[in-house]
């Protein structure tokens, strides 16, 4: 991608769980007051989205939940993280990611950090400066591009402490890095201490999803391919698990979409379900 322009994709995210706000509190996957506030609605990429999502078929529209999913199962590895003294959160490809900013008590005592493209984080400077959302002191932003820079020297500038453990999460990212990109963040992970883990979501290749959803895998990589934010690297869970393991991870775990669907979509009368094409992986040093 041209990390001069911001990224356009962080927008998409961003209006879906905005667009997921509208449901009443107690069915959200993920309750998110801030979303809606760093959206702009009256936005062409507004616009564009609802009517995308609106001409979906059904059964691919009511799965189209991995973009609340991953935040939801992201801050509740988190939470336990912290509760086992993790200090340190790295939120890689942040885009419009709101968590810094609706902070439970419990994430008071982390310093969260923002690595993202320069460019997607002025932007999210200056929407979160023109929806008045005050920066908490305990947020700090790292700009680099994860292609050309390493982590760890984006991270030292934000003074992040690589000795200590540090939870990382990289959602809605992966599938935009080469694979040796992604292969080196991923190593970065890994030379942390242990009990450091990183939560991340993966695209699945079209021949391990049903048809009608690598239909609309392949809709949304031609259109983010026409706008500069090509897909690049889609590994199947099983391979990637599998190398996490043998590169050094103590634990590497799948989120399976049955998995997910027991955990945070049963007992739902309007069948929301997880997504099949953006799954979740969440490995421990
Ligand atoms: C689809 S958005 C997801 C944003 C956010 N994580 C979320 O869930 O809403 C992809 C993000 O990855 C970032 N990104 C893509 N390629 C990158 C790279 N090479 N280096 C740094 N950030 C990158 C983009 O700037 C953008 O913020």
């Amino acid at each position: 991608m041209d990390a001069r322009q911001p990224s356009q994709t962080a927008d998409g995210a961003a209006i879906m769980r905005a667009l997921h706000q509208q449901l009443p509190a107690e069915e959200r996957v993920l309750d998110d007051p801030v979303a809606a506030l760093l959206v702009d609605t009256q936005s062409d990429a507004f616009r564009t989205r609802v009517s995308l999502v609106a001409q979906l078929p059904e059964t691919v529209r009511l799965r189209l939940t991995n973009f609340v999913l991953r935040s939801r199962f992201v801050e509740d590895c988190l939470a336990q993280a912290a509760q086992a003294g993790i200090v340190q959160y790295v939120i890689l490809g942040a885009g419009l990611d709101t968590f810094a900013y609706r902070q439970p008590s419990w994430a008071q005592r982390l310093r969260i950090f923002e690595v993202d493209h320069p460019a997607t984080q002025k932007m999210k400077q200056s929407r979160l400066r023109d929806a008045g959302i005050f920066i908490p002191d305990n947020v700090f932003f790292t700009a680099v591009d994860f292609e050309n820079t390493t982590l760890d020297a984006g991270l030292r500038q934000a003074f992040f402490d690589a000795s200590r453990p540090a939870f990382f999460s990289m959602l809605g990212v992966s599938q935009y890095l080469a694979a040796d990109a992604l292969d080196s963040t991923v190593k970065f992970v890994l030379s942390m201490p242990k009990s450091s883990e990183m939560v991340l979501t993966i695209v699945l290749p079209d021949h391990l999803l049903p048809s009608d959803e690598a239909a609309l895998a392949a809709s949304y990589a031609a259109r983010f391919a026409a706008i500069g934010e090509p897909w690049l690297t889609r590994p199947a869970p099983d391979e990637f698990l599998a190398k996490l393991r043998s590169m050094g991870f103590s634990q590497a775990h799948h989120l399976s979409p049955e998995e997910a669907n027991k955990r945070y979509f049963s007992g739902r009368t309007d069948g929301l379900k997880a997504s099949l094409q953006e799954q979740m992986v969440r490995a421990v040093v």
